[in-house]
């Protein structure tokens, strides 16, 4: 698949929606802006290639502009995130089938598991380009919960809230430089392997792994339930 002409700036994206892979929309579907037209064209793209639109600069630029805009409850900035790149990236992902290879030895995971479907699985996240590792610094989040203890249980959530905000922004931010990209959680299983290879603190909580590439196949549109039974409106003129 070749890749989508897409502008390369997160702010100020226009990708038309008839660009948006595999997804049949209406064609009359009127243009809600960019950003609501990225979160249409968003889907978890699982085929992934190595091709790049884009520059790792740009990759960079995006990643520090959500460091940087995103963000988070009193301010606590908790977030932090490594980006692995190319060989970084295949790395990480040989390292999660080192942890499960792990499992099948010690038969908490069946070799037929194994072959059958994890293996093809992490094969196709390292057929990717990169992977953004979400963590929590939890040095961050502490001294708050001190500070202000009428809000010292919701810290902990508050920080889970922001770096789910990173993740979304960074999905997005990939797809409108032109990758497809999704989430995936094999935390805490590979936390301490990749602090290891990758000399991140321990202290650091593990969220979230966001895989991307270039997209190789139809982002599938998912069912919806229906909006009228999810928002409630009330004042509206
Ligand atoms: C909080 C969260 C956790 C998710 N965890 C995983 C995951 O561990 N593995 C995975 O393959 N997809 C994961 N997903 C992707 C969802 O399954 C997917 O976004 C959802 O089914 C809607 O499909 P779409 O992304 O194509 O719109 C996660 C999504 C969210 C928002």
């Amino acid at each position: 698949m070749t890749l989508r002409p897409l502008s390369t700036a997160f702010v100020g994206a226009s990708r038309p929606f008839s660009s948006t892979v595999g997804v049949n929309m209406p064609s009359k579907m009127p243009s809600s802006g960019a950003l609501v037209d990225l979160a249409k064209g968003r889907h978890s793209i699982y085929k992934l290639g190595k091709e790049s639109p884009v520059s790792d600069e740009k990759i960079e630029e995006l990643v520090n502009q959500a460091i940087l805009n995103v963000p988070s409850a009193f301010n606590t900035q908790s977030t932090r995130l490594v980006v692995l790149l190319h060989k970084e990236h295949e790395r990480l992902w040989d390292i999660v089938m080192e942890c499960f290879q792990g499992l099948v030895k010690n038969g908490t995971l069946s070799e037929e598991m194994w072959k059958g479907q994890t293996q093809p699985k992490l094969m196709g996240m390292k057929n990717g380009l990169g992977t953004i590792l979400f963590y929590e610094d939890p040095a961050h989040i502490k001294p708050y919960s001190e500070k202000f203890p009428t809000y010292k249980d919701q810290f902990g959530p508050w920080s889970e809230h922001t770096n789910a905000m990173h993740q979304y922004f960074l999905w997005i931010g990939l797809e409108s430089l032109g990758f497809g990209a999704n989430l995936q959680h094999y935390n805490p299983l590979i936390d301490s392997a990749v602090a290891k290879q990758w000399d991140v603190p321990t202290e650091w909580r593990l969220i979230s792994q966001l895989v991307f590439g270039s997209p190789e196949a139809e982002g599938q549109e998912k069912p919806k339930k229906p909006v009228e039974e999810r928002v409630k409106i009330y004042g509206k003129l």
